[in-house]
């Protein structure tokens, strides 16, 4: 399949290079930046991409590139650091500015561009860099610059290479997508032959072939990948090969499991697992209170949970059965198993190297079907395969579940009362059309009680914080920006129906500084 090679060179926005690639319809693929470049450029590839960076180029350890891509046969195409990068290597000079480009910048035409074609000279791009071009080797030119005169676009004169200063991979980047579809379809010829349909296909016969006629176990967590996973095995393979494992661990939201279990069962899961282990971990959490203690306990018991309970299965030849997890790129690429460098790795406990899976691992026995997608991928695929949208687009849910969202000692009572009003809070958010808009929502029980009257008597109920963020990928969030007359309307649906809250506060911290959970 035509595919777009993406170098990464550490930038935030890398993924969106990659997703906005497949967004056009063409395959693509992240390498780290400093990567050999013969071996990856396997004769699909027709194209190469220089992402962003948060180094300099002059700077000491900055990522250096294998020079061999200045004599590629296909195009290159560096964003900001990516540009400088291969004009410090041509011979030319980046250096510092001493008043950096932020934000919207409009760009002016020196000469005509393929790159630019469809693109009104003065259109908005979105700048983000300290460093410019200061002096282009012999061999470029400058075809567009910015209203300060830098350097915005250098083309080299056999045209096959090109620099941009700016990010046309970011929303508020005009003509972005218009510029990444000139530079895939038209100067690399790429041509459009990724979507779902094809994937499913691919996907289907590949887990045929893979898993031939033994058994396929699968953990599911109830959030959207493993779910998809467990739709897109029971689509490729007879459902008695199929066995899906879910463990309650009873921290988990209101109707959960129960909803968990319908979806499955509509899929056509014919052998569903279900381990009711409510009271083994929420005995282990008693009287815990430190965050880091809590996540280890829940981590180290589900591991052990999962082992015996696999186990107990006894599904005949379970030693040779495959273990699915529902891994993404992302995923891949955080955990470095995949390539590319990476931010920060927050990964449920699902799919980290747990014995089981390890062993597994070792044995080639384990299968990631989701692991070339990304989250929006997921999701379309998840709708092809019938999944619905309340399914597919449930807001994250971390796996040591409300014992996160329970500030302090974790109770059967807590969690109940936690339960309630999350489950309000969410429904009212439904109902006002604003799940959707949110990336994720949630309730935090805090550990002390406020004073409040009720009927002409005082009561010590909780205090609970609603949270609400806008994000794209969890590592950086807004406060979402509820109106102040929703926000009442919410504390009053929470209050007048959990008589054990008393009151109600909204978080209004972004990330950072804060994180996105409480604990
Ligand atoms: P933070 O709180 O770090 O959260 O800003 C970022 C995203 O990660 C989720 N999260 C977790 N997920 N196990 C998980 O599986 C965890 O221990 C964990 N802690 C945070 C959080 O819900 C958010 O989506």
């Amino acid at each position: 399949m035509d595919t777009i090679l993406i170098l990464d060179f550490g930038s935030q926005t890398t993924q969106l290079i990659g997703r906005r690639i497949r967004e056009i319809g063409v395959y693509s693929e992240i390498a780290p930046g400093d990567a050999k470049v013969g071996p990856l450029l396997k004769k699909e590839v027709r194209g190469v991409i220089l992402s962003g960076s948060p180094a300099s180029v002059y700077d000491k350890d900055a990522p250096l590139a294998d020079p061999y891509i200045y004599e590629l046969p296909v195009p290159v195409l560096g964003i900001c650091y990516g540009a400088q990068r291969m004009v410090q290597d041509r011979g030319g000079r980046v250096s510092s500015l001493e008043n950096r480009e932020y934000g919207r910048a409009r760009i002016r035409f020196l000469e005509q561009s393929s790159l630019f074609s469809g693109l009104a000279d003065g259109f908005t791009s979105w700048m983000s860099h300290g460093d410019s071009i200061e002096l282009l080797p012999g061999e470029f030119r400058t075809a567009a610059v910015t209203e300060n005169g830098l350097p915005a676009l250098v083309v080299h004169e056999q045209k096959r290479i090109m620099g941009l200063q700016f990010h046309p991979e970011v929303s508020h980047c005009e003509g972005g997508l218009q510029i990444l579809e000139n530079f895939a379809l038209k100067i690399c010829g790429a041509r459009r032959q990724w979507n779902m349909e094809t994937f499913l296909n691919r996907a289907r016969s590949e887990l045929q072939e893979r898993v031939g006629s033994n058994k396929v176990l699968l953990l599911i967590s109830g959030g959207v990948d493993s779910t998809v996973t467990a739709a897109l095995l029971l689509k490729a393979l007879p459902a008695d090969q199929v066995h899906l494992m879910y463990i309650d661990t009873g921290l988990m939201r209101l109707n959960e499991s129960e909803e968990v279990a319908e979806t499955l069962k509509d899929l056509g899961a014919s052998h569903l697992h279900l381990i009711d282990g409510a009271d083994r971990f929420l005995a282990a959490l008693k009287g815990v209170a430190d965050p880091e203690e809590k996540r280890k306990i829940i981590g180290d018991l589900f591991i052990r949970v999962q082992a015996e309970e696999s186990a107990a299965l006894g599904i005949e030849g379970l030693d040779r059965a495959f273990l699915a997890q529902g891994t993404l790129y992302t995923d891949m690429i955080e955990s470095g198993k995949g390539v590319g460098s990476r931010a920060k790795v927050i990964k449920s406990h699902h799919n980290v190297g747990t014995p089981l899976v390890e062993r597994k691992r070792a044995e080639g026995l384990v299968i990631e079907p989701l692991s070339s997608l990304y989250k929006d991928e997921v999701r379309n695929l998840g709708a092809m395969l019938g999944l619905s949208a309340e399914v597919i687009g449930r807001h994250p849910f971390p796996g040591p579940g409300l014992a996160v969202r329970i500030l302090g000692a974790v109770t059967r009572e807590k969690c109940d009362i936690l339960r309630r009003a999350d489950a309000i809070y969410i429904g009212e958010l439904k109902k006002r059309g604003l799940y959707n808009k949110i990336w994720q929502a949630f309730c935090v029980l805090l550990p002390s009680r406020s004073v409040g009257v009720s009927g002409d008597v005082r009561r010590y109920g909780y205090v609970l914080a609603l949270r609400a963020v806008a994000s794209t990928d969890g590592m950086t969030a807004d406060v979402f920006p509820f109106a102040g007359k929703e926000l009442l309307e919410i504390s009053s649906a929470i209050t007048n129906r959990v008589e054990e809250i008393g009151r109600v506060v909204y978080d209004i911290s972004s990330k950072p500084p804060a994180t996105i959970e409480w604990e």
